[in-house]
């Protein structure tokens, strides 16, 4: 295997997966419950539903699913992983971790796994993290996994926040590779002083938990969203130019843009300010809403089953999110059309063995 001049590994991703829950909340169903309608939402957000988790179903549950149809198509066994990255902010529990929760049930008893809490940009800081231990050789096989069930602290009252969250799962397995190809570059950021931004205020430290604060309605999202939407644009640019510069490709070299899908609007701004043609971004925010971290893995493995995405494609996906964070990775794809076909076929089977 080739390694860069530094001596660094490359690294790719070998195998994805996707898992959504089975119930749909459309626009009109959120009509019935707060004061708005389907032609507000999709005008300003371009959502028409989200997914909403059983109540059986917990974060780790959904993970499981998307971890088992990436290791699948990775053909990896649950043994063979050596760490295990899960992205999320809504975990099953404070203590355990998500990532040891999913593990136990993966069987996956060789990996290190821990939780990583970096919002809407937990995939994109996943994979730098992973790439890191790959190319350092501490790892061969690891894991990214980006899980929500925001649906848990969405507060159904508030229209400013409810329409946009929905849950989902995705994942990558990442491993080692020439370094010609795989990850080119990753972006990494985050701005504190933004945090108010976009926050939950109780039930951890600050606040812990108390009837006062489930009185205050503290357990759930509050969301400052026109702060949000500049930022928004201008961070997903910015980190994806400073990849491509990184990556020495030009805007029109890029074969497909993935970007978090918060809001249309925003994906829309960002994919004209790069110069990018509407056929090489992809959307699917009419479809799940905003699933933060497992947002751009779900698009990526919807993009690599489908067969938009091909071998020797040169990929870049860019996010943002509370924190704040942002960032942005471009890779040249490795994964062959005949494994992602394959892995498609036997899709409904791993769903169905594991629920
Ligand atoms: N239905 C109907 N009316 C609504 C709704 C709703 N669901 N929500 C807000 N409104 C009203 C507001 O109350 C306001 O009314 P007013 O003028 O009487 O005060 C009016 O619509 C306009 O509200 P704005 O906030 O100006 O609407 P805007 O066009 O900015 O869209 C939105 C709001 C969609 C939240 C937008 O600002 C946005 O997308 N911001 C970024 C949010 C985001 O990306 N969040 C997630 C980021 S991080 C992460 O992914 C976890």
């Amino acid at each position: 295997m080739t390694r860069r001049p530094d001596g660094i590994r490359g690294t790719a991703i070998t195998g994805t997966g996707m898992y959504v829950p089975e119930r749909v909340l459309t626009n009109h169903d959120l009509a019935q419950l707060v004061d708005t309608n389907d032609e507000w939402i999709v005008e300003r957000t371009g959502i028409r539903q989200r997914r909403i988790a059983a109540p059986e179903q917990a974060s780790s549950d959904l993970a499981l699913i998307a971890v088992r149809n990436a290791l699948a198509m990775a053909d990896v066994d649950p043994m063979d992983v050596d760490q295990i990255v899960l992205a999320t902010t809504t975990p099953d529990r404070i203590l355990p971790s998500c990532a040891c929760t999913l593990q136990q049930k993966l069987g996956a008893k060789r990996a290190a796994a821990y939780d990583m809490f970096a919002a809407c940009t937990g995939f994109v800081f996943g994979m730098g993290l992973a790439r890191g231990l790959i190319g350092a050789g501490v790892a061969k096989t690891v894991v990214v996994v980006g899980v929500e069930t925001l649906s848990r602290i969405v507060d159904y009252t508030d229209r400013n926040t409810c329409v946009l969250f929905g849950d989902g799962a995705g994942a990558a397995v990442l491993q080692a590779c020439d370094a010609e190809v795989g990850v080119h570059a990753i972006d990494m950021h985050s701005d504190g002083e933004l945090g108010e931004v976009l926050e939950v205020p109780s039930g951890i430290s600050r606040n812990p938990a108390s009837g006062d604060t489930v009185a205050a309605r503290e357990h759930f999202i509050r969301m400052q969203g026109k702060k949000l939407y500049p930022f928004a644009v201008r961070s997903m640019e910015d980190a994806t130019r400073r990849c491509l510069e990184q990556a020495g490709w030009a805007a029109a070299d890029i074969d497909l843009f993935i970007p978090h899908q918060a809001n249309l609007r925003i994906i829309e701004a960002v994919r004209e300010r790069l110069g990018l043609d509407e056929s090489k971004c992809y959307v699917n925010i009419d479809k799940y809403g905003n699933t933060s971290s497992a947002s751009i893995p779900i698009a990526l493995d919807e993009c690599v089953r489908s067969g938009r995405l091909k071998l020797g494609d040169k990929l870049a996906i860019a996010a943002f999110g509370g924190g704040a964070t942002w960032g942005a990775s471009a890779m040249t794809w490795t994964i062959p059309a005949e494994r992602a076909q394959r892995a498609a076929a036997t899709y409904g089977a791993v769903k169905e063995a594991v629920s």
